[in-house]
């Protein structure tokens, strides 16, 4: 087992600016009501003809037409509320977006406050509970660490990581206000005692790491920053970020060793 010391020294700074240390200043936020606020606030853009279609007959799905030009040229998309929804470096979820249905899932965390980012959409929330359930049943020692974030959360979160490295540096790792899965309430980043409950690479050599890559598919989640993808991607590999996309979707990424945008033709 690496040394928490060693461990920290070498890999917090990556873990500073990707907004989820459970040292950053920003964690210790106590609005659990925010949440609750804010989504009451969103209430466009759930139409069902902004949603990704598939059919019943193991079609692959499609999100052809989920996009729309704002005011300031930016791609935003427009449906947030879907299950497949991508948000990334080209395209913007709306900054008043913020989900209905967050939910605190039954898992274990390192710390004890009901804060903003225990939350996750219900049903990322309950695929989250049966994952951590097999996880336990199989010896796993994992944790949750941070899910849902507000935008006015990830622009603090931003803000203070540009400061720290620069922008275009903090962008490897931190999301720029918008394009955060986290504000989806669809990814959570999952951590273990091994690796001192931090958010770092060694989290993919640790045996919690390597199960949740083997087994987080059959839950409905992908590892959405994989090594070797960060071209595709825009960001840094990160092993400890998953995000929900429902079981059919994520075994057809996994069993091709594809992200997101490679299954939705974007890159
Ligand atoms: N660390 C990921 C990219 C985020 O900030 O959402
Ligand atoms: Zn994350």
């Amino acid at each position: 087992m690496m040394k928490i010391t060693t461990c920290a020294i070498l890999l917090s700074s990556i873990v500073t600016l990707s907004g989820c240390s459970i040292t950053n200043g920003f964690d210790k936020e106590k609005n659990e009501n925010h949440a609750q606020h804010t989504a009451q606030k969103h209430t466009k853009n759930n139409k069902s003809d902004n949603r990704s279609t598939s059919n019943t007959q193991g079609e692959k799905p499609s999100i052809k037409g989920t996009t729309k030009v704002g005011p300031d040229g930016k791609t935003i998309v427009t449906n947030p509320d879907d299950i497949l929804v991508v948000a990334n470096k080209k395209r913007n979820l709306p900054s008043d977006y913020a989900p209905k249905d967050l939910v605190i899932p039954k898992i274990p965390w390192p710390f004890k406050e009901n804060i903003e980012k225990k939350h996750l959409r219900k049903e990322a929330a309950a695929a989250v509970e049966k994952l951590f359930h097999k996880a336990k049943a199989d010896g796993m020692d994992l944790y949750g660490q941070s899910g849902y974030r507000s935008y006015a959360r990830q622009v603090s979160i931003f803000a203070f990581n540009s400061k720290q490295k620069g922008e275009e540096k903090a962008n490897q790792v931190s999301a720029i206000p918008g394009q955060s899965e986290h504000q989806t309430g669809l990814a959570l980043d999952v951590t273990c005692p091994e690796v001192n409950f931090d958010l770092n690479e060694q989290f993919g050599e640790t045996k919690e790491g390597k199960w949740l890559k083997q087994n987080a598919a059959d839950f409905g989640f992908i590892i959405r920053y994989p090594k070797g993808k960060e071209k595709i991607t825009g960001y840094q590999y990160e092993p400890w970020h998953i995000r929900y996309v429902g079981v059919k979707v994520a075994k057809e990424i996994a069993a091709k060793n594809e992200t997101l945008e490679e299954y939705f033709g974007l890159n």
